[in-house]
């Protein structure tokens, strides 16, 4: 989610300016645009500060940063961890040609890792070896597997399509869901000889297998555990301001950046590498605005962030999403109370395709898979009453399935670049798949 705000501050400056659409007067009451606008600047100006106190960076580290070449790619940065890797494509019923990482221990439990919105399989291996959450499984005797979803940086392949047609950006996380993870599923069982697997997903990693388990339910016997990290379904209490100022009129904010020509939202650019090593580089003087970008989004709190790793997670994130993704997860801001719905096509188009007045809701009692929740209070995208609200449908949490990360100011971005991921969550992680699968792990 981290980039969203580039683009989101300026988009929703317009859409404020221009004053949302009246079918959203609800939503625009309880938000006027000048609290929201007060809101955001105070909140950033305080971190700012904040920040500014404590930031404290040696000349040695940046001495360091500016020699470094930033490894892009995933499987660059595997193989630079001195682990093998093999590429996979997979290409699913609807098209698309999807790129999937494997750091391969054959005969080994598979578990497979998805990652969120505007992100990629490089979340996994970015914190480097021993600390990135691909490592630490690989290491623990695991065949690990990276999934792609489609659009992504390493993903943005079709059949008959090309990412310069609009039509190959009209999805959102439904199809990712009932399409490629399906798809990436079976690739691999197919590739292991295995008849079911470990899913770890993060923050849209878990939404997509939440629409998975309720439009495709067969695939949850392929899963032996669900490990959801920052667990998101319904989004209606998000505490995130940029993410609620994107809400605040889904579709016209939609219709916006399509008139700007994007059906892709952020694409990974030669422009934001560039700025992750212009202001985000240790030794510059910016760069505590740029933990305060990336925090503002997902909690505003930058102690698990390592300074020194910026230039790097920005080299590989953003990772392109559909605009539609952003706008789906917008819909279920602004329009729905604790729902969790398919896309909103307008009355008209859901008639025509759900052959009702309102999307359909998703049937969380269809993820069967032994479901392990992973959550935090500094989290302000997967926050505590919609986690709650989820932990009441979902039928198979494990008894002990509920965890609570042990640091309080954990925020929703260090599941994936948090300094210290592998202590309060990754160890865990591992000690429960150990669990469900005790007899094959040969002893490391
Ligand atoms: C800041 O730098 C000083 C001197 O190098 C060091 O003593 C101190 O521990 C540092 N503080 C933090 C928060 O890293
Ligand atoms: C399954 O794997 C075998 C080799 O292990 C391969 O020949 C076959 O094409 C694969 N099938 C699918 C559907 O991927
Ligand atoms: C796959 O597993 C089945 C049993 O689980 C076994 O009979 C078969 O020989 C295995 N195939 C390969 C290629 O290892
Ligand atoms: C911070 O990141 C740098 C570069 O990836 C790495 O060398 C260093 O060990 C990291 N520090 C911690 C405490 O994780
Ligand atoms: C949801 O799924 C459960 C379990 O398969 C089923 O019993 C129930 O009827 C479904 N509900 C709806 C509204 O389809």
């Amino acid at each position: 989610m981290t980039y969203l705000l580039f683009v989101a501050i300026g988009a929703c400056a317009v859409v404020l300016v221009s004053g949302a659409p009246a079918d959203d007067k609800q939503v625009h009451a309880q938000f006027q645009s000048t609290d929201l606008s007060d809101a955001l600047l105070r909140s950033l100006l305080d971190d700012f500060l904040t920040n500014l106190d404590s930031w404290n960076v040696t000349t040695s580290d940046s001495a360091i940063i500016k020699q470094r070449k930033h490894l892009k790619g995933t499987r660059a940065l595997i193989e630079a961890q001195g682990y093998p890797a093999e590429d996979h494509v997979v290409v699913t019923e609807d098209g698309y040609i999807l790129s999937m990482f494997r750091i391969p221990r054959p005969d080994c439990p598979p578990v497979f890792l998805m990652h969120g919105l505007l992100a990629s399989s490089a979340d996994y291996v970015v914190l480097g070896k021993h600390r990135a959450l691909a490592s630490v499984l690989y290491e623990a005797g695991f065949d690990v597997w990276l999934g792609n979803a489609r659009g992504t940086t390493e993903s943005r392949r079709h059949k008959t399509l090309v990412p310069g047609d609009a039509k190959f950006w009209d999805f959102s996380w439904h199809e990712i869901g009932s399409q490629d993870l399906p798809a990436l599923i079976d690739h691999v069982l197919n590739a292991t000889n295995q008849t079911s697997l470990h899913y770890v997903g993060h923050s849209q990693g878990t939404t997509t297998f939440f629409v998975m388990g309720s439009e495709r339910q067969e695939y949850m016997a392929k899963v032996k555990t669900f490990v959801a990290l920052a667990p998101i379904a319904f989004v209606n209490d998000i505490r995130s301001i940029p993410v609620r100022l994107m809400a605040v009129a889904p579709n016209a904010l939609g219709d916006l950046i399509r008139l700007m020509g994007a059906n892709e939202f952020l694409p990974n650019s030669k422009l934001v590498s560039w700025l992750g090593d212009t202001f985000c580089a240790d030794g510059d003087i910016t760069q505590p605005l740029c933990y305060d970008i990336m925090f503002l989004i997902g909690g505003t709190d930058s102690q698990q962030m390592n300074a020194t790793a910026i230039p790097d997670i920005l080299a590989n994130t953003p990772a392109g999403a559909a605009t539609k993704q952003l706008i789906h997860y917008g819909q279920l801001i602004a329009k729905w109370r604790q729902e969790f719905r398919q896309y909103d096509h307008g009355w008209l188009g859901n008639l025509f395709r759900y052959q009702s007045l309102s999307p359909p809701e998703y049937n969380l009692s269809k993820i069967s898979a032994t479901t392990y929740l992973f959550t935090s209070d500094n989290d302000l995208l997967s926050v505590k009453k919609n986690v709650e609200e989820l932990v009441r449908r979902l039928p198979s949490i494990a008894p002990d399935g509920v965890k609570k990360v042990p640091f309080r100011k954990f925020n929703h971005l260090d599941y994936i670049f948090g300094k210290n991921a592998k202590e309060l969550v990754y160890n865990d992680i591992v000690k429960i798949i150990r669990r469900h699968d005790n007899n094959k792990i040969p002893a490391f």
